[in-house]
């Protein structure tokens, strides 16, 4: 994840949602399987655990032409087969309410006027302050030519503690390779400062990955012995319950090992094999990846 350099870093309560700020999220890539398969159930439960902030909402933005309703009943297809928690009917008709779509296409400049006073008419509605998040849910090509957008529209903005936040989620892969990574940030860093910058690998967010670090150093069994001295090897196994689905177009471009290696794969080999980091503070415990992998 990116930095938080400039912003007040979170509180505890903060993370974990409890007075999370009122805010909006804008997904680009709102009618794919993302957006419909983790992000929108992941926000769900979120709801459920009681970790949304009081007032929010989502706005999804595709190409497909969806009205509202079509894509809260796609969306609620999604909870139904993949939210960790069953639908309760009362809490979906809460959340649907505050989901919204509009049809745009990233590289029409046209899009971002609608997705503009869509917003400021949302916003306006229920009575949000205007924080907005941008998650880039959309194939990697795509991530520089939207975060321009913003900015030509004025929806990005830099930091600037008299107005409301604005800050941007890129979903993994961030590029196909080391050159179009380097491109890819260099664009999205002359629209962004590092502090609304965040990268998302969602893996990481599993419980088993965060178990790890809990294994590592909280377990005085296994913590004076993790070490090559008592260890022989080590296996990583990514057992994967969902097939290739309706993927399979996206698998025939990227292919497995870009797909799972070099982004979940390698972040996992660094939470077995880094040395402890001196604290638990996020920017501190990438430090120590990065120093593993040099
Ligand atoms: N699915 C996963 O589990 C998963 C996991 C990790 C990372 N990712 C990454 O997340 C990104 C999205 O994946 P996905 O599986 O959701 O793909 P997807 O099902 O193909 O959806 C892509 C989304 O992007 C939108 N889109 C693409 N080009 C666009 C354009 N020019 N203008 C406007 N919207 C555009 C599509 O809108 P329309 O269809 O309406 O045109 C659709 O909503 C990819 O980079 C993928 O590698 C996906």
């Amino acid at each position: 994840m990116g930095q938080a350099e400039q912003e007040q870093p979170l509180s505890s309560d903060t993370a974990r949602g409890l007075g999370a700020e009122p805010c909006t999220l804008v997904i680009f890539g709102g009618s794919g399987d993302l957006a419909r398969r983790k992000l929108v159930p992941a926000l769900y439960n979120l709801l459920l655990d009681n970790s949304l902030p009081s007032n929010y909402a989502v706005l999804g933005i595709g190409r497909k032409p969806l009205g509202d309703q079509d894509f809260r009943d796609g969306l609620r297809e999604g909870v139904v087969k993949y939210s960790r928690q069953a639908l309760d009917e009362r809490k979906w008709a809460e959340f649907e309410r505050r989901l919204f779509y509009q049809a745009g296409a990233i590289d029409d400049p046209k899009s971002y006027k609608g997705i503009k006073s869509r917003l400021d008419k949302i916003e306006a509605d229920l009575k949000l302050p205007g924080h907005r998040i941008f998650y880039l849910a959309i194939p990697p090509s795509s991530f520089a030519p939207a975060c321009e957008g913003l900015q030509r529209s004025g929806l990005a903005h830099p930091p600037d503690s008299s107005r409301p936040f604005c800050r941007v989620i890129m979903e993994k892969p961030i590029g196909r390779d080391l050159q179009s990574g380097r491109d890819i940030n260099a664009i999205v860093g002359k629209v962004f400062d590092e502090s609304q910058i965040f990268r998302i690998d969602h893996y990481l967010g599993k419980e088993t990955v965060q178990n790890i670090m809990v294994l590592r150093f909280a377990n005085s069994l296994f913590e004076p012995i993790w070490n090559s001295k008592s260890i022989d090897h080590v296996q990583i196994t990514v057992s994967e319950a969902e097939g290739v689905g309706t993927r399979a177009a996206y698998y025939e471009e990227t292919g497995a090992l870009r797909d799972m290696v070099q982004n979940h794969l390698l972040q996992l080999l660094c939470l077995v094999a880094m040395e402890p980091p001196y604290s638990l503070d996020p920017d501190v415990v990438r430090d120590a990846r990065i120093d593993l992998l040099r």
